[in-house]
């Protein structure tokens, strides 16, 4: 899904490499948009194929597939990066959002797959990434439709793995990014399907997106399993959730009232602001040669996998 955000900037890097891509997303003229650029980048007219999809409409989904065939002739790699997310307590929210957030993120997404996974199978061959979330391994408060919805979709493709045995060279990698800039919070699900957001807040502290897209490729590149890609302090919650959860859950707890308290008030403030504070500041240390601070904080929460198939970077608090 390219007309924005990190598929948008999927389509660019993608390009780039001379890839043949079909690009898809509801909206037309932002997907011409995008082509229009990725031109730019010595792809010829028939190397991009513009495809109208709308996730939540399964009954098109094959037909869609059999165009990107019969323009192409194969698929070697499908990217499900479509998706919604979500800013609002679950007692205040109609259940209608619920069911079209599982509907856009999970149903969608799975069905896409299976008409995909066909295809791939016959071929005995094929990567299928997904553009999941850290919200597919912890919990976090207003996003519980999100994070339901994602979770599904780590439950759903890790189980599908165990499921391709057969056919080693079809690769199932999910992607776990943490915040990263893109147009999501603008997009955000809210308590009824009709209302979005007000304010969106500021994004400056987010991962670029062209860092995230750059190690997804690497992730996908290298058949990662699981990629988590993410600043801290959300990069090392995540290990929290993972090795030690009561750790994580009375975290979240604390910082997930302040959060709550902000919210109810119509502040928008950043999650885990107090933790970006801290790490901020020991960035700041470290730029200052206080490797101490850094290698400690280092040793305990290590950069994601795709940090360390690039050899060559400097290693920096910020470029985890
Ligand atoms: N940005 C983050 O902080 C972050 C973090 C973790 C995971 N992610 C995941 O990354 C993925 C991309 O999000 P983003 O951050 O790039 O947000 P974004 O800028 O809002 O992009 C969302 C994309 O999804 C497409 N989409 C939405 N509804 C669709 C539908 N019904 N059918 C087809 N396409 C649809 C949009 O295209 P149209 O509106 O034109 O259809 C758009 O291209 C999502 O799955 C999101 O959950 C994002």
């Amino acid at each position: 899904m390219s007309s924005s955000g990190i598929g948008e900037e999927l389509a660019y890097q993608l390009s780039k490499i001379g890839a043949l891509l079909a690009i898809s997303a509801r909206r037309e003229d932002e997907l011409e948009r995008v082509k229009k650029k990725c031109l730019r980048n010595n792809l010829g007219e028939k190397d991009i194929l513009v495809l109208r999809l709308d996730l939540t409409d399964r009954s098109s989904h094959e037909a869609a597939t059999n165009s990107v065939l019969k323009h192409f002739g194969k698929i070697d790699v499908l990217v499900n990066n479509g998706g919604r997310s979500q800013r609002s307590l679950f007692v205040d929210t109609n259940l209608d959002v619920y069911s079209a957030i599982m509907e856009l993120n999970y149903l969608g997404t799975i069905s896409l797959t299976k008409h995909v996974l066909n295809h791939m199978i016959q071929r005995k061959k094929g990567k299928i990434v997904t553009v999941s979330s850290v919200m597919g391994i912890m919990g976090a408060p207003l996003a519980s439709g999100y994070c339901a919805s994602k979770h599904a979709l780590q439950g759903f493709f890790n189980s599908l793995r165990t499921e391709l045995t057969d056919y080693p060279e079809i690769s199932i990698i999910n992607i776990c990014p943490g915040p990263v800039q893109s147009k999501i919070i603008q997009n955000v699900f809210t308590e009824n399907l009709a209302k979005s957001i007000e304010n969106s807040g500021d994004q400056s502290h987010k991962m670029p997106t062209d860092r995230c897209v750059r190690l997804t490729l690497v992730s996908t590149a290298n058949d990662l399993k699981e990629a988590w890609i993410s600043d801290h302090p959300y990069l090392a919650v995540c290990y929290l959730w993972q090795y030690a959860p009561t750790w994580a859950w009375w975290l979240m707890n604390r910082m997930g009232k302040r959060r709550i308290q902000n919210f109810k008030s119509g502040v928008v403030s950043l999650f885990l602001a107090p933790l970006l504070a801290f790490f901020n500041s020991a960035d700041r240390l470290f730029s200052h040669g206080n490797a101490g601070i850094a290698f400690w904080i280092r040793f305990f929460f290590p950069s994601s996998l795709p940090q360390q198939l690039l050899p060559g970077q400097t290693p920096s608090l910020r470029a985890f």
